[in-house]
């Protein structure tokens, strides 16, 4: 039996759109891409993000107290932030991006001479429940295109003003309606490594400015690959758009930036970095004055 025989046979279960419903994607929809998030490269923003997000953090200020950090994904901003001292909410819609993040603080307790003081939680973004107010929140790498409607976006954010405490900031990023129909129409990216194959596809649907990737993933599992299938879709906003929700909410937009500079955005720009601040005074987080560090269930 030949090598792609093999992986067809392997995968012919694999593909299941149905976390997908009409206007609405499942909180499942990173459950099968979980296990090799971070090996197929999407680390990478991760770690690019953090050096800038330290040079946001300067522009904006913040008091250091709680972070929740939203769509968490596999942790590793999370992880980074509560190894430079905040106390960290991870939340996240899916169970297995979870678990890696779990997995990687077990694994980074035996290196790390500190215990982390992270909380992770699954939650659906839009019905966002902490117990105690943070100082700083943030949903990078394009986690808030996944809202596919207006009201949803405007949910998170709702829920995210709700967390933050008066003068806390809200720090994100999302793909612009450009950057989906320019990198995301008709374009196939392939990721091959020895272990590992990626292959994302990707249409544009202008007329709703949204895009639909299908990630098909080959896993190596000894003799055998692991196939999975999932679609993911997000949804273009235009930049005036986010500033009318965010500002019907009550933020007061601090900035706006081409993502990972300091410059306004362009027309042709990829990414926007949002920081949007809860108006109020900031109180001075005391140590020990803290609420308990924990999650409680949305409503
Ligand atoms: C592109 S990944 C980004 C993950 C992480 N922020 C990073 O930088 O690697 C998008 C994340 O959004 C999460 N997500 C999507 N919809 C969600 C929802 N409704 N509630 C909570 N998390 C959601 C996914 O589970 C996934 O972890």
């Amino acid at each position: 039996m030949g090598a792609l025989q093999r992986l067809a046979d392997f995968g012919a279960a694999g593909y299941n759109p149905g976390n997908i419903r009409d206007g609405e994607q499942g909180l499942g929809i990173y459950d099968r891409y979980a296990s090799i998030y971070d090996a197929s490269g999407q680390i990478s923003f991760s770690l690019q993000m953090l050096p800038y997000l330290d040079s946001v953090l300067e522009r904006h200020s913040v008091t250091r107290g709680a972070l929740l950090e939203l769509a968490c994904g596999t942790g590793t901003v999370a992880l980074a932030m509560a190894r430079k001292g905040w106390r960290v909410y991870g939340v996240d819609g899916s169970a297995e991006m979870l678990a890696q993040a779990r997995r990687k603080q077990a694994t980074s307790r035996s290196e790390d001479s500190q215990e982390l003081d992270i909380l992770w939680s699954q939650q659906d973004m839009r019905h966002l429940c902490l117990s105690e107010p943070v100082q700083l929140a943030t949903c990078l790498y394009d986690s808030l295109n996944y809202m596919l409607a207006s009201d949803d976006l405007q949910a998170v954010f709702r829920g995210v003003y709700r967390a933050l405490e008066p003068g806390g900031l809200f720090v994100f990023d999302m793909n612009t309606p450009w950057a989906l129909a320019t990198f995301w129409d008709d374009s196939t990216y392939v990721t091959d490594t020895p272990g590992l194959t990626v292959i994302l596809e990707s249409r544009f649907d202008a007329y709703r400015q949204r895009t639909t990737v299908k990630v098909t993933c080959f896993e190596r599992q000894g003799e055998l690959y692991r196939k999975a299938i999932e679609e993911h879709i997000e949804q273009g906003y235009p930049r005036e758009h986010i500033a009318t929700l965010l500002t019907d909410v009550g933020f007061q937009i601090e900035g706006m930036y081409h993502c990972f500079t300091f410059e306004p955005p362009t027309a042709s720009c990829p990414r926007i970095l949002w920081a949007a601040r809860k108006p109020g005074r900031a109180r001075q987080a005391a140590a020990g004055q803290a609420a308990e560090h924990q999650a409680v269930s949305p409503e």
